[in-house]
């Protein structure tokens, strides 16, 4: 037994140890993760003023209201929202406009909160 109990016992930590959860990865945040991001890229063209195409990208209702063509997002599938494909689009249609495109984890980001549900949170 003397010899069995320490094997057992570390049997028991490795196995408990291979449970663990692996915490659950944190959903993006609207206001922390991807305002930023608009504000900083987009705002200026798409902002509440006059905004290009008549898509106010600063605030969650101008979001959700969309363009002049109706909706930018579809919440859930990113490959059918604008918000996301305009940022991958060839030539002229490539959002920021007349800029240098996103860096690709600022695209993830965007792609996976659309993903995630388009969720708009207060903090
Ligand atoms: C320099 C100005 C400018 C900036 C910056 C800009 N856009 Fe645009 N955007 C436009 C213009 C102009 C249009 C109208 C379509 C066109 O002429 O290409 C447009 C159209 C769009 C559309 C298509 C709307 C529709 O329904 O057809 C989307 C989506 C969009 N922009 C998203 C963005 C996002 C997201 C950003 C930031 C990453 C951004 N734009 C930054 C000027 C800009």
């Amino acid at each position: 037994m003397k010899v069995i109990a320490p094997i057992v016992a570390l049997g028991l930590i490795i196995v408990l140890a291979a449970w663990a959860p692996v915490g659950p990865k944190k959903k993006v945040s609207y206001t922390k993760e991807i305002a930023p991001i608009l504000t900083r890229s987009c705002v200026a063209c798409h902002g509440k003023e006059h905004p290009k195409e008549d898509l106010d990208l600063s605030s969650p209702e101008g979001i959700t209201k969309g363009s002049e063509h109706g909706a930018v997002i579809v919440a859930g599938k990113s490959s059918e929202s604008k918000l996301c494909t305009s940022l991958v689009a060839k030539g002229g249609d490539r959002m920021p406009r007349k800029a240098a495109p996103l860096p690709k984890k600022e695209i993830d980001l965007i792609n996976r909160w659309v993903n995630e549900g388009a969720k708009f949170d207060t903090k």
